[in-house]
Parts: C-alpha cells; sequence; structure tokens
C-alpha cells in the first residue's frame, strides 16, 4: 500500500462541529460549521482574536465539553472513548503543576494513574526529563524553577504516556520572547522525535508560522474557520528559518488572512 492510501485514522477529524453556550444573557455561539482534520503527525495551529472559539474547539476535541452539534472524532474514535484511552496528553498556559511533588514525581503523575510499575516509570521519567532538558532539575520542586522550565515540566507530563496526539492552548503565552523562541524550537523537535500530532491554541502569528505544517485562522461572531495556510516547511525548523523569505511571506499571509484582506481584495475585482 503506499503511503498516500494508509489506513491509519486522521489525529482529530470534525465535521459540521458546533458549541453553544446557554447564558442569562442568551445563547453564545462559540463556534459554528467547524470542518477539520489533522493528519498523524501533523503540527497544525489554531489562531485568532480573543474570543473566536480555540479554546472551545480544543476543549471539544479534549473532550473537556461535548460539542453541540456535529462529530468529532479521535484517531478514529468518538472523543469521549479517546479521553478515557487518554489517547492525547494536554499542556495548557498554566502550567499546572502540583506544587507538593518534586519535576520527577510531576512527570510520572500520568504513568501512577495508569497503574505503570515503578521500575518502568522510574525509567520513563528519566527518558522524559532529558527529552525536555531536565535531567539535572529532577528532584526539584516547582517554585525552585523559572516558568520556562515549569512549562517544560508540564511537556514533558503531557507526553508520559506516549500519546500520539497533543493538545496545547497557549502554553507559552506567559513567558518571555526569548525563552518563548526557545521552547518553539524544542517542542518541533520533540514533536518531530515523537511523531505526535500537535492541536496547537496561539493568538502569536510569528509562533503559529514557525511550529506549523498548517495555520488554522480562526474568526469570532460566530466562531468559525475562515482560511487555512499551509507553510510547506518540513521538518526544517532552525533559527534561520525566522529570518527566512519564507517565513516572512506565510507571516504575511495569515496576518492577511486575520485581518480579511483576501477578502476585501475579491470584493474589489
Ligand atoms: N463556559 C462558557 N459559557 C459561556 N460562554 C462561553 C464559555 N466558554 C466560552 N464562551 C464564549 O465562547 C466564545 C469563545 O470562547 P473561547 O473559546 O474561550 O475563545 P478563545 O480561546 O478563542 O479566546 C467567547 O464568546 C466566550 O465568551
Ligand atoms: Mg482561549
Amino acid at each position: 500500500m503506499s503511503p498516500a492510501t494508509t489506513t491509519s485514522a486522521a489525529a482529530v477529524r470534525a465535521t459540521g462541529v458546533g458549541k453553544v453556550f446557554p447564558t442569562k444573557a442568551g445563547e453564545v455561539v462559540a463556534l459554528t460549521g467547524v470542518e477539520l482534520e489533522v493528519r498523524a503527525g501533523e503540527f497544525v495551529s489554531l489562531i485568532g482574536p480573543s474570543g473566536c472559539g480555540k479554546s472551545t474547539l480544543l476543549r471539544l476535541i479534549a473532550d473537556l465539553d461535548p460539542a453541540s452539534s456535529g462529530e468529532l472524532s479521535i484517531f478514529g474514535k468518538p472523543a469521549a472513548q479517546a479521553r478515557v484511552d487518554q489517547d492525547y496528553g494536554i499542556a495548557f498556559q498554566q502550567a499546572g503543576l502540583l506544587p507538593w511533588r518534586t519535576v520527577a514525581s510531576n512527570i510520572g503523575l500520568p504513568l501512577e494513574l495508569h497503574k505503570v510499575g515503578r521500575a518502568e516509570r522510574t525509567a520513563r521519567v528519566a527518558e522524559l526529563a532529558e527529552l525536555v532538558g531536565l535531567t539535572e532539575f529532577v528532584d526539584r520542586y516547582p517554585d525552585q524553577l523559572s516558568g520556562g522550565m515549569q512549562q517544560r515540566v508540564a511537556i514533558a507530563r503531557a507526553l508520559a504516556s506516549r500519546p500520539k496526539l497533543l493538545l496545547m492552548d497557549e502554553p507559552f503565552g506567559a513567558l518571555d520572547e526569548m525563552t518563548r523562541e526557545y521552547l518553539q524550537s524544542e517542542l518541533t523537535r520533540i514533536a518531530a522525535e515523537t511523531e505526535a500530532a500537535v492541536v496547537f491554541v496561539t493568538h502569536s502569528i510569528p509562533e503559529a508560522v514557525f511550529l506549523s505544517d498548517r495555520v488554522v485562522v480562526m474568526s469570532p461572531r460566530p466562531g468559525r474557520i475562515t482560511d487555512v495556510i499551509t507553510t510547506d516547511f518540513g521538518h526544517d525548523r532552525d533559527d534561520a528559518l525566522r529570518e527566512s523569505p519564507e517565513y516572512f511571506e506565510r507571516v504575511t499571509a495569515v496576518r492577511e488572512a486575520l485581518h480579511g484582506v483576501k477578502v476585501e481584495r475579491a470584493n474589489e475585482r
């Protein structure tokens, strides 16, 4: 069978997905008509202004909230089943570490919940700590780490059970620009090494372009997908990419999509 006709299911498939929140002031249509397929191993960013439904879409994929309409499947399974099977790892803006646990025992938490034996857990935690460059810090507590290091612990924890899908909601949002660029490079390396698909929420255009195979542009009221920009950078993501003409071209394309420039131009004709 050729690679193009592989039977492996998409990491995420959303078909006609909508979400309505009933509120005292009436219904809020957070998402409407979302069609999205994230291939296995693909890195997709969701970008758009505040309130366009990025977090809502991620929460639906993670089955933290039910969709109001449409269908969602994760590796061919209903979202609820994928959650039970822990088919994905999650990392949010707040690292969400347990302050009374060391780095090692924070990273190993999902393995404990999975009842993985001590010896295997210790080995896996060491491997993960190495992957995120925290080997020397495994005995520290979260409040003894910088924000960037805490986020790396959260990423290691999300990777603990070897998920083939990572769901990340502005994980670098609270970090300074240098730490952020460093962790972006690390994340692309880790995603490539683990062959995990990633759905990554951000409102930073450069971040979305640097990280992604495809950038999904969303727009509010009601939240929906308005554009998808393919980067075609492959796995060659290093600091040189950030200064390349291709990179600036994609940044411009995403910016124009966000500002609806293409639509206006079409209307001028
Ligand atoms: N639990 C909720 N109850 C009511 N409205 C909500 C809830 N969660 C999100 N919303 C609304 O849905 C819309 C999308 O929110 P959100 O997904 O958080 O946007 P984003 O992450 O893109 O900033 C916003 O209008 C927000 O106010
Ligand atoms: Mg959000």
